[in-house]
């Protein structure tokens, strides 16, 4: 059975209050969002298996412990999620990063695929799904029917900033994965964004409008 985890480790949050304001430059947003990837993914693998081997240090023969070699495989959703896979990337460098493409119809709110590359041994592979934002949970649901449909059992969504609509319906489609959060929000608005939130994460990431 899946949880939702809000992450209140002092250095996320500071991070994250300079990541919502809106006075925050592109360059910095970038970093700041790569650091807390970072940060994020240090907890979240918490419970990776280990294994002893036996090795020498100059002084003795030591048990040691190292993982156990678990494949593991970063997805994130297009755009927003790549501002996240290289915070990710610099703990668990031998991931495979997977891709899906999801926009926002932004009169429907509801998500639209036009990419999916995953790598092929799906089935093998732990996957930590990427996204900063969780609005209406939409594309997070179907991000994770995509990697379901493609024979993925064992997945873990990690987000900057989740509206509880979002987290609910998260929930309810997917009971069975871990939600890890950053910052829980008050709600959504008309247009389907967080309150307070962040803005446009994709915007404020590649410095569109
Ligand atoms: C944003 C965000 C999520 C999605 C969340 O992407 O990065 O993928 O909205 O909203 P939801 O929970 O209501 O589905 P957007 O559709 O703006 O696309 P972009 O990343 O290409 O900017
Ligand atoms: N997508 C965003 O980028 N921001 C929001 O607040 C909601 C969805």
């Amino acid at each position: 059975m899946g949880n939702v985890h809000v992450m209140d480790h002092p250095l996320i949050q500071h991070k994250l209050t300079y990541i919502r304001d809106k006075n925050t430059g592109t360059k910095e947003f970038r970093e700041l969002v790569d650091e807390v990837a970072t940060l994020m993914v240090y907890e979240i693998t918490r419970d990776m298996p280990l294994e002893d081997i036996e090795i020498e240090t100059p002084v003795s023969v030591s048990k040691s412990k190292i993982l156990s070699g678990k494949k593991i495989g970063i997805v994130p959703i297009l755009r927003a999620g790549i501002g996240m896979v290289d915070g990710v990337l610099k703990l668990i460098p031998a991931a495979k990063v997977g891709h899906i493409g999801l926009y926002r119809d932004p009169k429907t709110l509801k998500p639209v695929e036009y990419y999916a590359k995953l790598p092929n041994d799906v089935e093998e592979r732990d996957f930590i799904v990427v996204d900063p934002m969780l609005a209406t949970g939409g594309s997070a649901v179907e991000a994770i029917n995509s990697l379901k449909k493609r024979g993925a059992k064992n997945i873990k969504f990690m987000c900057l900033i989740a509206a509880p609509e979002g987290v609910e319906a998260l929930k309810e489609a997917h009971p069975d994965i871990d939600i890890y959060i950053a910052g829980l929000d008050e709600k959504l608005n008309e247009k389907g964004y967080i309150v307070p939130g962040l803005g446009d994460a994709g915007d404020r990431l590649f410095g569109t409008k």
